[in-house]
């Protein structure tokens, strides 16, 4: 085992994520479990000992950025080298599980690569590593990895802020057409409901407010419940609701065919519920939707958002789009754009098509050449932009509850979010965790600026909204 400080103090991690929030989380599990190996973290990856990239494979482009990344990292640790100090690097995440040995020989800088489902064995692999120069793990083991992975400490709970995530689900069995994601992180599992709310009542108990529960396709969870029955997302939504202290609940991502009754009950009935949801549509045309293995159309997707629109009034979407899937026609275009203005979701992620190695629809033929696929995201983004700068627009003048966060830039300056995660800003000194009504004055680019307001108001910004006629 290793000892818990070197000669010079603590040994210093760097942890670097990519992609979603899934890795976010992953990361955060990883220095937890460094920590008793004596491994303090660091912003700065200059004096890191232990540098570990928590990689993304979902586009070519961000595998590219790590490999470059990488490059940066090699020379790094090759000058530290000539100065008689040792670091050591580690490949995490997706990229690793998908790549392997091959990362291996592709940079020698590397030291570790390590799978998503593997990450309760970093002190194993580190010793691996010392004593036999390299060591990789990309089994999916056995054991659960989030019982073997720490817990973090009060402190570094509260280090962490006022809004946290936790995995509830991990891994998918969609097989949509352009996703790496059922063959990285494998297939759907569910934590037990008991796990999760253990771990939320810690969250809650060192001060945290929000929490965002998340899986690849979070509304499919189905864990052991209390009771000993499987329960599906609604019910655990229910359950963690009655944590005290936790005022706002959050969770990503969802696909539309696995709203159940239960999750609108949850929409419907629990004020903790946030009203505003990712909801990732991907395309508008129903021939590129069934080319996509969605398994849904249009008329569902539309659905879905009415059945929340009616548990929920004011409820807000956010969604994510792939633009030049194979095949895709300017109509199909056409049909992806009418969408997006229907729904006015207040933003959106678009993405031009990545082919992915291993996945179906990186054979097909009628692959869309760059610059249409560029030219569509523009239109695309265009309008969103604009939907999204008319919701910031209607904020002004509304006043609405706002979690704050932290201090702002300014001195005396705290920044919260409103229910849509818009970042507001007041010129006031307020403790982070407290939620307060601000009335909104002004709007800068994506952030809104306010005072605090004294008088009792609708609960939820979209409420107010509503209310206003907006
Ligand atoms: N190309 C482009 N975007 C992709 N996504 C997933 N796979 C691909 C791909 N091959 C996008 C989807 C998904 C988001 C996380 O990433 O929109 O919802
Ligand atoms: Fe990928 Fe589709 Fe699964 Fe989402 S639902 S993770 S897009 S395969």
């Amino acid at each position: 085992m290793a000892q818990p400080t070197g000669m010079n103090g603590p040994r210093k991690l760097y942890v670097k994520s990519y992609g979603c929030q899934m890795n976010v989380y992953d990361s955060r599990r990883m220095a937890d479990t460094l920590a008793p190996e004596g491994f303090v973290e660091t912003t700065q990856i200059e004096d890191a000992d232990l540098v570990i990239l928590n990689t993304c494979h979902i586009r070519e482009k961000a595998a590219d950025k790590v490999y470059s990344e990488l490059g940066r990292i090699r020379q790094m640790k090759d000058a530290a080298a000539r100065e008689g100090r040792n670091i050591t690097i580690g490949v995490a995440g997706c990229i690793a599980q998908a790549e392997g040995e091959e990362i291996l020989r592709r940079e020698k800088a590397v030291d570790i690569v390590v799978g998503p489902q593997s990450y309760h064995r970093l002190p194993q692999l580190l010793e691996r590593a010392k004593r036999f120069g390299r060591a990789i793990d990309t089994e999916f083991p056995v054991e659960d990895k989030f019982d073997a992975l720490a817990q973090p400490s009060k402190d570094s709970i509260r280090a962490r802020g006022v809004t946290a995530f936790v995995t509830v689900q991990e891994g998918c069995d969609k097989f949509c057409t352009f996703c790496v994601v059922p063959y990285t992180r494998g297939a759907e599992m569910s934590r037990p409901v008991a796990k999760i709310v253990d771990e939320a009542e810690r969250l809650a108990d060192a001060g945290v407010r929000e929490i965002t529960l998340i899986g690849q396709n979070v509304n499919a969870y189905h864990g052991e419940g209390t009771d000993g029955r499987t329960w599906g997302l609604g019910r655990l939504l229910a359950q963690i609701a009655e944590i005290p202290g936790i005022a706002r609940l959050r969770y990503s991502t969802s696909h539309p065919n696995d709203i159940d009754d239960a999750l609108i009950e949850a929409h419907r009935d629990l004020p903790a519920v946030m009203p505003h949801l990712h909801l990732p549509v991907q395309s508008g045309s129903d021939r590129i939707l069934a080319a996509m293995n969605r398994r849904h159309t249009r008329a569902d997707y539309f659905r879905a958002i009415e059945r929340l629109r009616d548990a929920q009034p004011g409820i807000t979407f956010t969604s994510d789009f792939i633009i030049g899937f194979p095949g895709e026609t300017e109509q199909d275009f056409r049909d992806t754009m009418s969408l997006a203005a229907d729904v006015r979701f207040v933003s959106a992620y678009s993405f031009k098509y990545s082919p992915r190695p291993g996945t179906p629809a990186a054979d097909m033929s009628e692959q869309v050449p760059e610059e249409i696929k560029s030219e569509r995201l523009l239109e695309l983004q265009a309008s969103i932009d604009n939907i999204q700068a008319a919701f910031n627009r209607d904020c002004v003048g509304q006043t609405f509850d706002v979690l704050f966060e932290k201090e702002g830039r300014k001195p005396g300056q705290t920044v919260g979010r409103s229910v849509n995660l818009q970042p507001v800003h007041v010129d006031a000194v307020i403790a982070p965790g407290t939620i307060l009504p601000v009335r909104v004055d002004t709007l800068h680019a994506y952030s809104l600026f306010g005072a605090l307001a004294d008088t009792s108001v609708p609960r939820h910004q979209n409420e107010a909204l509503a209310m206003a006629g907006v």
